[in-house]
């Protein structure tokens, strides 16, 4: 069954906990945590801090993406927060195999992800030391941009390389998710849709991610 990861960016921020509680009520399977800090992207928006803080409100793995320059500086953080699963940006790093292995020696999930300009090849070296392969399908920076189709072919060939290679990868895409392009890219091969707007603008979002699962 697919994954659904509601982006918090989407939330109220001034009633966090609830809205953390709401996602796990709603269904979801992860929560998707966007971290931000104007250099990698030119928006800001939460520290480790704040994963602290929501970290009792569920159980639900804690899904940080990090959107920011010089990760290594605060994996630690992000891991001692209480985040589950620790992403980094491929374009962020100069020393990506080091850094997951730290993450994985932190005992956390450890993902590299790729912006819309980024060829799947530049991930290939690292394929068998990920848990997960975040694939931007809009640029990073901000919640409501339109899904960009041409990343539609990048899931569809890594869908096709952690199959041939038998690989235990999810493949999580990111941006402009909704019922329309969260289909097209499941059927393109993804396994975790994250979606901030579409969810947290939905009417009724456990009836949404109901929807989304079983795409
Ligand atoms: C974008 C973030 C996304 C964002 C998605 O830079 O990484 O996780 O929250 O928001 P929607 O689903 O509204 O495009
Ligand atoms: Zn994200």
């Amino acid at each position: 069954m697919v994954k659904v990861a509601p982006s918090i960016l989407s939330a109220d921020f001034a009633t966090l906990g609830e809205e953390v509680r709401r996602v796990e009520r709603a269904g979801a399977d992860w929560v998707h945590v966007d971290v931000m800090d104007g250099q990698f992207v030119p928006n800001i928006t939460i520290g480790p801090g704040v994963v602290r803080s929501i970290r009792p409100h569920t159980k639900l793995p804690l899904d940080v993406h990090l959107m920011i320059v010089r990760p290594e500086n605060f994996v630690e953080a992000f891991a001692r927060a209480g985040a589950d699963l620790i992403t980094i940006h491929l374009e962020a790093s100069k020393n990506v195999a080091e850094l997951l292995l730290q993450i994985k020696s932190l005992g956390k999930g450890a993902g590299i992800s790729i912006n819309p300009g980024t060829p799947f090849e530049k991930v290939l070296p690292f394929m068998e030391h990920i848990d997960l392969l975040l694939i931007m399908t809009v640029n990073p920076g901000f919640g409501g941009q339109p899904f960009m189709h041409e990343c539609l072919d990048k899931i569809r060939q890594a869908r096709e390389h952690v199959d041939r290679h038998h690989l235990c990868v999810e493949i999580e895409v990111d941006g402009g998710i909704n019922a329309q392009t969260g289909k097209l890219a499941v059927q393109a091969g993804a396994s975790v849709l994250a979606a901030g707007n579409a969810l947290f603008g939905a009417p009724d979002m456990r009836k949404e991610i109901s929807i989304w699962k079983r795409f």
